[in-house]
């Protein structure tokens, strides 16, 4: 996607070939800072620390730490350390936890000294196919987005509100639930986004909005609490959203606040759609009561970070000092509330039958 009209994707190796460079998102929407990744250490800090966040790039983020490691270090001990390390980073997008496993079965069987090459390679290809995943999840949600148009005469833009940052600053490109309204956009389907703030670290308004307007495509942000209301006004054709975990039935753990619009949604009768690639489906659980939710902490809601008049970049208390915040950052939003999931395969119901359709051989 586009940054001041360059195409750009969110993690690539420098021109040495082996060391990986990051777009820092703690910097945006206000400055725009790449950073290079040197080591292992460096990679875990950065997904812990979230200048890179949403599920598949922390997955793609696992996988070239693993590569920083083994360049240092190809041992059997330094791979389970690295493993190790990263593992903990963070605890709900099931992302990590895949690309990690891609990487240790594969390498683990290797020589030492053909460990980092192959690795490397590897990571390659889980950014490329990343890619192409979310490329296809476009291809088939444009439909949606098609079939709204279509019905309404083409009269207007499709009202889309989505939760969170799944754009493609949250996987290598194109984003999984704004990768339907990116294709739309190139289609020439009009298009306008409603964006969720998304508190506690707001990444609807820094993240999703800036990528959007980087892009060129219409949107509004709102605030959290106004989605129940742009939905009840008939503003609302279509809610997409992305997801961190998905279990093998279909319950979906996105970022907090994604349950609440799902709810809105039902009573309002509007269709509620997740983007979902492959690799972020869980298949050893069925039961979204089982994913592990994260508890970032309390200073992301005591506090709020923004640019003043002046451009310095300011954080401040938003609360009394004696009062004490809890910060969930996921919640899950059960199946039944899921009107269908976009996969790179095609859009399926959100049950244990519709995935199992889409992907035969994890039957
Ligand atoms: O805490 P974050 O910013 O990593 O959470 C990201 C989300 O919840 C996204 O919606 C999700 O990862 C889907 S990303 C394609």
């Amino acid at each position: 996607m586009n940054v001041d009209g360059t195409p750009f994707r969110t993690i690539w190796l420098a021109e040495d070939g082996e060391t990986v460079e990051i777009i820092d998102q703690t910097r945006l929407p206000h400055e725009f800072v790449t950073v290079a990744l040197n080591s292992v250490d460096d990679a875990a800090y950065a997904i812990r620390s979230m200048q890179v966040r949403g599920a598949p790039l922390i997955g793609a983020t696992a996988a070239y730490g693993m590569c920083l490691a083994l360049r240092k270090d190809p041992s059997d001990d330094a791979l389970k350390a690295a493993y190790d390390l990263l593992l903990r980073t963070r605890p709900t997008a099931v992302n990590l936890r895949w690309a990690l496993d891609e990487l240790k079965t594969l390498l683990l069987p290797l020589s030492e000294q053909d460990r980092a090459a192959s690795a490397y390679r590897r990571a390659a290809e889980i950014c490329d196919d990343d890619v192409a995943i979310c490329r296809s999840i476009g291809v088939h949600g444009v439909e949606l987005i098609r079939e709204v148009w279509e019905r309404n005469g083409k009269d207007r833009p499709i009202n889309i509100l989505t939760h969170c940052n799944a754009g493609w600053l949250a996987t290598v490109d194109w984003g999984t639930a704004t990768a339907p309204i990116y294709v739309a956009h190139e289609e020439e389907i009009p298009v306008h986004v409603w964006v969720d703030e998304t508190r506690p670290r707001n990444q609807g308004a820094s993240l999703t909005a800036w990528e959007l307007a980087q892009h060129g495509v219409p949107h509004t942000v709102i605030v959290d609490n106004a989605g129940g209301h742009v939905m009840q006004q008939g503003n609302v054709d279509l809610l997409i959203t992305g997801t961190d975990r998905t279990t093998a039935a279909g319950d979906v753990a996105n970022k907090i606040g994604t349950y609440l619009k799902a709810l809105a949604a039902r009573d309002n009768n509007v269709p509620f759609y997740v983007g979902l690639p492959g690799p972020t489906i869980d298949w050893t659980i069925t039961n979204g009561s089982e994913i592990p939710i994260e508890e970032r902490d309390a200073e992301e809601v005591t506090k709020i970070t923004g640019r003043t008049e002046g451009g310095e970049i300011e954080t401040v208390m938003i609360t009394p000092p004696e009062s004490e915040a809890a910060n969930y950052a996921f919640d899950v939003t059960p199946s039944r509330l899921v009107t269908g999931l976009i996969t790179e395969r095609g859009i399926c119901a959100a049950t244990a039958e519709g995935l199992a359709a889409l992907y035969p051989e994890k039957r």
